[in-house]
C-alpha cells in the first residue's frame, strides 16, 4: 500500500536473508524503497543483512514462509527457498512444503492486496534436459519421485499456481528461471562446482574436475541476475514469463 504521501513502494522479499535476496535488498534499496525482508535463516544468514541492521528503511521479519502472513506491501520477490541440492535435500518435506505452500501464501497476500508478485523459480524445472540450450517452451524432463523432485516438482508446482492465480484471479505475476547463479555471500560449503572451486583454491587444494571435464554449465554473476529480476518486475503486466536469467 503506497502511503498517500509517500511515492517510496514498500518491497517484501522472501528469502531476503539468502545469498541472491541480500544482493536484492542492496539494490531495492539504492533505488529508494523500503523493505521488508522475511526468512526463517534455514539457509540464510544474519551476516549477509548485518550491513543494514540500522538503515531506515529496512525491516527483517524471521517468518516462515510456509504459515500466512499478513503485512501492507507494494510488491513482492519469493525467493524463499535453500538452493542448493545439499540444502533442500536435507528436509524434503520442508522443500516442497517450501515451495508449495509458499507460493500459495505469498500469491494469496498478493491478491489481498492486489499487487505484484515475482516468483524466483529455477532452470531445474527443465530437470534432466533432452534438448540444450531450453528455451522457455520447453516442458522439461523431471522425474517425479527422484532426490531432487522435492525442489524441481516443487518449483514446478509453484509456477502452476503462479500462472493459475494469473488466469483465474487476474493477478499481475512475474516468473524468473533462475540459471546458476555466483558472487560474494555465496555459501561456501553448498556442495556446487563455483564454490568448490574457490573453496579448494583459496586451501591452495587441487581443483577437482567432474567428469572427464567436457561438462559445461552456465554461470551469472549475482549483480546480473538482480538486474534481470528487477527489470522483470518492472515489466508491463502483460509480461508474465517465465523468462530464463542467466549466462549463455
Ligand atoms: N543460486 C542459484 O544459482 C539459483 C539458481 C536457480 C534458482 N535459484 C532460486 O533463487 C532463490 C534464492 O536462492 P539463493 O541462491 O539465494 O539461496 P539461499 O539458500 O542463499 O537463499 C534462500 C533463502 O530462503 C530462506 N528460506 C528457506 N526456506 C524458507 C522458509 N520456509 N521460509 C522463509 N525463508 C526460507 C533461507 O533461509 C535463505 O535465506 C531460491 O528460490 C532458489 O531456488 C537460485
Amino acid at each position: 500500500m503506497n502511503n498517500l504521501y509517500d511515492p517510496r513502494k514498500r518491497v517484501l522479499i522472501t528469502g531476503g536473508a539468502g545469498f541472491i535476496g541480500s544482493h536484492l535488498i542492496d539494490r531495492v534499496l539504492s533505488q529508494g524503497h523500503e523493505i521488508l525482508c522475511l526468512d526463517n535463516l534455514f539457509t540464510g544468514t544474519k551476516r549477509n543483512i548485518d550491513h543494514l541492521h540500522n538503515h531506515p528503511r529496512f525491516e527483517f521479519l524471521r517468518h516462515d514462509v510456509t504459515f500466512s502472513l499478513y503485512v501492507e506491501v507494494d510488491e513482492i520477490y519469493n525467493l524463499a527457498c535453500p538452493a542448493s541440492p545439499i540444502h533442500y535435500q536435507r528436509d524434503p518435506v520442508q522443500t516442497t512444503k517450501t515451495n508449495v505452500h509458499g507460493a500459495i501464501n505469498v500469491l494469496g497476500l498478493a491478491k489481498r492486496l492486489g499487487c505484484k508478485v515475482l516468483q524466483a523459480s529455477t532452470s531445474e524445472v527443465y530437470g534432466d534436459p533432452a534438448i540444450h540450450p531450453q528455451t522457455e517452451d520447453y516442458w522439461g524432463n523431471v522425474n517425479p519421485i527422484g532426490q531432487r523432485s522435492c525442489y524441481d516438482e516443487g518449483k514446478r508446482c509453484a509456477e502452476t499456481l503462479f500462472f493459475d492465480y494469473h488466469r483465474q484471479h487476474k493477478l499481475p505475476i512475474k516468473v524468473a528461471r533462475i540459471f546458476n547463479t555466483y558472487g560474494p555471500r555465496m555459501h561456501s560449503a553448498d556442495g556446487r562446482v563455483v564454490s568448490n572451486f574457490i573453496v579448494q583454491a583459496l586451501l591452495n587444494q587441487p581443483i577437482t574436475i567432474y567428469g572427464d571435464g567436457s561438462q559445461t554449465r552456465s554461470f551469472c554473476y549475482v549483480d546480473d541476475l538482480v538486474d534481470g529480476l528487477m527489470r522483470l518486475m518492472d515489466t508491463p503486466e502483460s509480461v508474465t514469463g517465465p523468462i530464463n536469467l542467466g549466462n549463455s
